[in-house]
């Protein structure tokens, strides 16, 4: 892979970085085909948490390869529309926590890539904001879709219809972001958060992903179902014999994730 680098510690963190610093890590197809193949590796690998991020210290991503897309038919901008769904659909579906840590520009694509992640942590520096209506375009990627469900529709349609860019404190005040860290310590804040992910019982935290994603997809009453019979499939584990164990024994649990 070219513009993809992915690492996988011991601690069951894995770190996806997006690497074209030269434009800023915006998103050309050949970025997001690697982005796919890479989350696609990673399900095979099974880390208990993903970090996404931006190479260097300015961009996280900004956006869609404008340059490429200036060159598109309609037929080719649909192809790359679907292809960033793919990839972002292999975030926001994957079985282990996602949290993308924001290190510079979030703009248009990069907003989506980060949107697609189940926890977002942003540096001061970071930008964030969907210009493409200033292009004459839309947010292709998934934002259209994504921000109304996180920030309510109201909100959504300010940016999405003005192009407007906000700072990370105003992203934070309309849950655009969970959190907002010094400049230079997105990546850092994110790994503290993952080791804090990875310490639990594996199994539990991905179903209880699982079932947080049906919360967006289904009626409160499927919900509710779908919850109670994740609940009680973990009660065959033994990270839920060890964990509730743990505590009756007042001892630290050690979770196999079995
Ligand atoms: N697509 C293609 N190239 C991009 C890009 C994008 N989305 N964002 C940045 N780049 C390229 C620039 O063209 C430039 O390339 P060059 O050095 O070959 O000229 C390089 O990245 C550095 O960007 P530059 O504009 O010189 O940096 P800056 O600090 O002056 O401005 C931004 C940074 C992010 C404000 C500015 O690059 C920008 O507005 N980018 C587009 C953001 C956008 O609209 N994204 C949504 C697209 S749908």
């Amino acid at each position: 892979m070219d513009f993809i680098k992915v690492e996988r510690g011991d601690d069951g963190i894995a770190v996806l970085t997006i690497d074209r610093q030269e434009k800023l890590n915006s998103l050309n197809p050949q970025v997001i085909e690697e982005i796919g193949q890479a989350l696609l590796e990673l399900e095979d690998d099974q880390p208990r948490v993903t970090i996404v991020t931006g190479a260097g210290d300015r961009s996280f991503i900004a956006g869609a390869d404008i340059a490429v897309m200036n060159e598109m038919s309609a037929l080719e901008a649909k192809r790359f529309a679907e292809l960033g769904h793919a990839a972002t659909a292999l975030l926001d579906r994957s079985p282990v926590p996602t949290i993308a840590a924001v290190n510079g520009f979030a703009l248009g694509g990069g907003c989506e890539v980060a949107l697609a992640c189940d926890i977002r942590i942003a540096a001061e520096n970071a930008l964030f904001g969907f210009p493409e209506v200033t292009l004459g375009i839309l947010p292709g990627l998934g934002g259209t879709q994504r921000l109304p469900r996180l920030v309510g529709p109201g909100v959504a349609k300010e940016m999405i219809f003005s192009g407007r860019r906000i700072k990370a404190e105003e992203a934070r005040m309309i849950n655009l972001v969970n959190r907002v860290v010094p400049e230079g310590e997105a990546f850092n804040a994110a790994r503290e958060l993952a080791e804090e992910i990875a310490s639990n019982g594996p199994i539990a935290v991905r179903h209880a992903k699982a079932a947080a994603n049906k919360a967006q997809d289904v009626d409160l009453v499927s919900g509710l179902e779908y919850e109670a019979d994740q609940f009680a499939l973990l009660f065959g584990t033994e990270d839920a014999r060890e964990g509730m164990g743990a505590f009756v024994e007042k001892r630290e649990a050690e979770f196999k994730g079995r």
